[in-house]
């Protein structure tokens, strides 16, 4: 296949990359060629790439700044998703919008399927979920693909870094460490991520919203213990309560695999096997 990525040098996009290699052909063009918020830039970027399917992986996802600036986040998130998937729309490709566990509230502790009705309690949330909602709206042979907590061997240029590699460099550092132990997720490795991205287009997997994050869950304290004794690293981790934090965050975002499974797809493997 011939795949055109927007937003594709970030953390999931090296995985991407990675994972393409040898399978399919991937158009990445950086942020200065093809700002999503650009539809001539986008739709000149789909017309000349002429691809099978059209990603967006970029997003404005630093979730206190989008709350400052809801404007910003939505530009980005939504409208950018927007000329994206149109763009894909007007190409006769695919579209694929990834998105997050943040378009739900969290008050679901048995975890979220595809099909649960999104509720976000942050802007961050809200202009993913409007970006979700667009893209099917625009382009009726979209997939929406959500993870959480995403982590990889880039780490996020948007963020700067990821948890993990944060808590390593803090261990290492000799700092102390304290992670709220009141949100749980399911990590999700951006390598094992990528790959479903694949093959849900290699099976041509029906249009619709699909999970992609690792099984199991954690809370982010429990997540970084596992990270320091997967690493050998001894280093003080107190825990921590959320409230007080200047933006709301969902307490359970755990995304489950209904979809995926219903389709026969190969399960995802737990989040710390895939941390190993
Ligand atoms: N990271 C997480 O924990 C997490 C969790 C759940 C879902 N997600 C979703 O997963 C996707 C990928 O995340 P990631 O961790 O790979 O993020 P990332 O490392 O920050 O990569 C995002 C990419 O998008 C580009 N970008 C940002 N704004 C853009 C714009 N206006 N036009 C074109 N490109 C733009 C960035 O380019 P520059 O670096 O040049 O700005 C970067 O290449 C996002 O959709 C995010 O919402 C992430």
């Amino acid at each position: 296949m011939r795949l055109l990525a927007f937003g594709g040098w970030g953390q999931l996009g090296s995985e991407l990359a990675a994972v393409a290699r040898d399978r399919h052909e991937l158009i990445r063009p950086t942020r200065t060629e093809a700002d999503v918020t650009d539809p001539d830039a986008v739709g000149r970027a789909v017309a000349d790439a002429r691809p099978d399917a059209v990603l967006n992986l970029a997003a404005f996802h630093q979730v206190e700044r989008c709350e400052e600036d809801p404007g910003a986040a939505l530009a980005v998130n939504a409208v950018g998703a927007w000329n994206v998937a149109h763009s894909a729309f007007l190409a006769g490709a695919r579209s694929v919008y990834v998105s997050t566990d943040y378009v739900f509230d969290g008050g679901e502790p048995k975890g979220y399927e595809e099909v649960a009705p999104v509720h976000p309690i942050n802007a961050y949330g809200v202009s993913k979920a409007a970006g979700e909602m667009l893209c099917g709206l625009v382009c009726p042979d979209s997939l929406v693909v959500r993870g959480s907590g995403l982590f990889g061997h880039a780490g996020s240029s948007g963020k700067g870094g990821n948890f993990v590699e944060t808590v390593l460099a803090r261990a290492a550092a000799g700092e102390p460490l304290s992670v709220v132990d009141d949100q749980v997720i399911s990590p999700t490795a951006a390598r094992d991520m990528a790959e479903r991205v694949l093959l849900l287009l290699e099976r041509d997997a029906p249009p619709g919203i699909y999970h992609a994050a690792n099984a199991g869950r954690c809370s982010w304290f429990e997540f970084a213990r596992a990270v320091l004794d997967l690493a050998g690293l001894s280093a003080e981790v107190s825990r921590r309560s959320s409230a007080g934090d200047a933006v709301k965050r969902p307490r359970c975002s755990v995304l489950l695999h209904t979809t995926s499974t219903a389709l026969g797809l190969p399960p995802a493997r737990s989040w710390r096997e895939a941390l190993g």
